[in-house]
């Protein structure tokens, strides 16, 4: 679209690096910023007109919770974004799923996000991709690894588990056209999901077969997979 992307990130400068390659000298402008210091989130959206919220975890970590990542950074990001008075879009990335019902604390958290955010920005567009697939995926890869060191993929209730995966070019798309198209605002929620439905065992078939490996599986009950150590 030929705009200017600032790209606020923490942590090491390498993170963001091949993201400079994705635009003319100048266009991709990383930007360092802590999500709990509020004057450097101003400061990352002070030159914005649009604001596309992708921050985002689906495990915790010693310093930050599911709420505080999926809800509350989100709550802080489109408060910001009103006060600042010129931000005209705001897309919040949120996941297929959300609901303040869900029997999962990361989809609750979700859900809250996407509430607090059209309470402080009610023009806002919720995102709910599926699971993401892609080059940098946390799921076929993560299983590729899997199955690479250790010669077999564990499967959860014999992999009967539905997916609709959704290609994350296609989420990007989605993204993009929706910020080219007004009337996709306005606490508009979109829930992206990819063209097939496939079974968790489906989809590890497909990446045996990618990863050139002979498929072999241990079958395990779904209550070990709620087993924490
Ligand atoms: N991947 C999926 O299958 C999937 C499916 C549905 C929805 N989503 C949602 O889509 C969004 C983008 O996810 P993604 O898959 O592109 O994952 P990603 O590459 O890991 O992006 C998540 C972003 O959130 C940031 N983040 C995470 N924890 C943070 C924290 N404590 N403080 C500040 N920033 C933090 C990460 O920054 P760092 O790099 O510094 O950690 C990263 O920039 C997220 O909201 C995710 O929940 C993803």
């Amino acid at each position: 679209m030929g705009s200017q992307v600032l790209v606020p990130f923490r942590g090491c400068e390498d993170s963001h690096r091949h993201l400079k390659l994705m635009g003319d000298l100048g266009q991709i402008v990383p930007m360092n910023y802590n999500p709990r210091d509020v004057n450097s989130i101003k400061t990352a959206v002070a030159k914005s007109n649009v604001v596309i919220n992708l921050i985002g975890r689906e495990y915790e970590t010693r310093n930050y919770g599911f709420e505080e990542v999926n809800h509350q950074m989100a709550e802080q990001l489109a408060m910001i974004s009103k006060e600042h008075g010129g931000i005209v879009r705001f897309i919040q990335v949120s996941a297929l799923g959300a609901s303040a019902s869900s029997p999962s604390r990361l989809l609750r958290a979700k859900a809250a996000g996407e509430e607090s955010v059209l309470k402080e920005f009610p023009e806002a567009t919720i995102m709910r991709p599926a699971t993401l697939i892609g080059t940098e995926d946390r799921i076929l890869n993560r299983w590729a690894m899997y199955a690479k060191n250790w010669g077999f993929l564990p499967l959860f209730g014999g992999g009967s588990t539905k997916f609709q995966p959704v290609y994350v070019v296609d989420v990007a798309a989605a993204i993009v056209n929706s910020l080219k198209d007004d009337g996709t605002s306005m606490g508009k929620t979109y829930e992206l999901g990819g063209p097939d439905i496939y079974t968790v065992h489906d989809l590890a078939e497909m990446m045996f077969e990618t990863i050139r490996e002979y498929p072999r599986y241990v079958n395990l009950p779904f209550p070990i997979a709620k087993v924490r150590i």
